[in-house]
């Protein structure tokens, strides 16, 4: 290790005590006889003085520090003078003096300064995400994340799941958006789709046996982007075999409240409400209702006032198996064409769809769409029922997802599931209106990366092993 302690984590305790630190001038003052230095590192920050008469090398060398320049520092931490202590500081108690000082690697004057407040444009910041990412709140951000991470999957080890991994390079899976298409050069004219969901390979699993699934998965998605959607985001990806809803329910609110207690300390209020699509739809206007809200004449529901200050969740269930397709004229699913209709109402499904209901839920966060899953049709002749219903031919269900209604005839156990959106949950949990805060490296509104510069074009070489002329692109492959 070149260092023996973190900047951010010197306190009292340590006055006294030589130590070496490593990190990056944030800023640095130049009082003429003294030169002091924020210096930071992943931990934090904490403030170096040079004074010429203790380490006449290192304070020649402080002279020409600059932001941003990446530095090893030796000294001795100093109990500050009253007067002079910064309580806004974690470190601001004391101060390094410095007796050595090594310059790792110089910097370029940065595209902007690295401090919290920032009055530049996303463009800017993501185009320097690197420089962005040194800010606190950002790294913040990307700390929760991964606590986030390391609090579900010890939950769901000690719930019995299996952590496992599904193909990216795959075929179309029907979430409703359009597909991320990738060439295949080894089969000219194919190509794969991104996932927009582990949804059919999460079944499969199911039917092999595995039981008790998931995975933070990344799911892709051709649509049009919003504050709250990314072209690639994360899933918490979860299925279960010989479940009922009440059983997803129970383990999403575990989860929720052990992430709320470990994440802000919050103790939430379990089970959540419950309401029924009709019900939100008529006291809320929206199949996202915000239970800290009662908008103007409309009624609270009885759950309503159980529900947490902050972070109010809600189930909303007994949504439609099916919505018409006005510009389509043809029935689609309202969720997925694998959702369950209830077993009641198995005998309408031709007669009368529109009165069909279906066995998904919700999770809905203050009014954003959170998570969203169903027990699952697992008999290929129902499957086949609802195909038709929604206009896919038996032909064309088979050349979409023959894979998995052959799967179906296989012992399929009765099964069922539902997926969370991390970067959504992130972003509330952290108080961001976008979930592109919650991300290292997102795209922009217009779906590109602007450290990157992807998507861009390739050469002509990569086309022509793949096959693809572009159209009115000069030269023809
Ligand atoms: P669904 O399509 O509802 O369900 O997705 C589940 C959750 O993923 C989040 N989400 C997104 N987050 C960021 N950017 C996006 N573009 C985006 N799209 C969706 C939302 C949403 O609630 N396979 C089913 C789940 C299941 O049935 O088990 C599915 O993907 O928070």
């Amino acid at each position: 290790m070149l260092r023996t302690h973190n900047c951010g984590e010197l306190t009292v305790n340590d006055v006294g005590k030589d130590v070496i630190l490593c990190g990056w001038v944030a800023t640095r003052r130049d009082h003429g006889k003294l030169i002091f230095i924020d210096m930071r590192d992943r931990s934090g920050l904490a403030q170096v003085v040079f004074i010429p008469k203790e380490a006449p090398d290192a304070y020649k060398i402080a002279q020409d520090l600059r932001s941003e320049f990446v530095i090893k520092l030796t000294g001795k931490v100093n109990k500050r003078p009253a007067n002079t202590v910064n309580t806004k500081l974690a470190t601001g108690e004391i101060e390094v003096l410095a007796t050595e000082l090594e310059v790792l690697n110089a910097s370029l004057t940065p595209p902007f300064e690295i401090s919290e407040e920032l009055n530049i444009t996303e463009e800017m910041r993501l185009k320097y995400r690197y420089l962005d990412l040194r800010r606190r709140k950002v790294l913040g951000n990307l700390l929760l994340r991964d606590k986030l991470y390391r609090v579900t999957r010890g939950y769901l080890a000690q719930k019995g799941f299996i952590e496992c991994e599904t193909p990216i390079l795959t075929k179309s899976t029907p979430e409703g958006a359009r597909d991320y298409l990738v060439p295949s050069r080894a089969n000219p004219g194919n190509f794969f789709a991104l996932p927009q969901s582990p949804q059919l390979f999460k079944q499969i699993l199911m039917v092999s046996g595995v039981e008790k699934y998931y995975q933070i998965a990344k799911c892709f998605r051709d649509e049009d982007l919003r504050a709250d959607r990314q072209p690639e985001f994360t899933q918490l990806d979860i299925e279960m075999s010989f479940i009922d809803e009440e059983d997803v329910f129970t383990l999403s609110e575990g989860l929720f409240s052990l992430i709320l207690k470990e994440l802000k300390g919050i103790d939430l209020k379990i089970p959540f409400p419950r309401i029924t699509y009709a019900q939100a739809q008529k006291e809320y206007g929206t199949d996202k209702p915000d239970l800290r809200k009662v908008g103007a004449g409309l009624k609270p529901v009885p759950t309503g006032k159980d529900a947490n200050t902050e972070f109010a969740f809600c189930w909303v269930v007994d949504f439609p198996l099916f919505k018409f397709n006005d510009e389509e004229k043809r029935w689609e699913s309202e969720h997925h064409p694998f959702t369950a209709p209830a077993s009641s109402d198995l005998d309408i499904l031709e007669k009368e769809p529109q009165k069909v209901k279906s066995r998904s839920y919700d999770l809905v966060l203050n009014g954003t769409e959170m998570g969203s899953g169903s027990i699952r049709i697992h008999k290929q002749e129902l499957q086949e029922r609802i195909f038709k219903i929604i206009g896919i031919e038996i032909e064309e269900a088979k050349k979409r997802f023959g894979f998995l209604l052959e799967a179906f005839q296989y012992g399929a156990p009765p099964h069922g599931g539902v997926a969370f959106g991390l970067d959504r949950l992130l972003a509330i949990l952290a108080g961001e209106e976008s979930i592109r805060e919650m991300i290292s490296f997102p795209k922009t509104s217009a779906a590109v990366c602007p450290l990157t510069g992807a998507p861009s074009e390739v050469d002509d070489r990569q086309l022509k092993e793949l096959n693809i002329t572009i159209r009115g692109r000069d030269k023809k492959c």
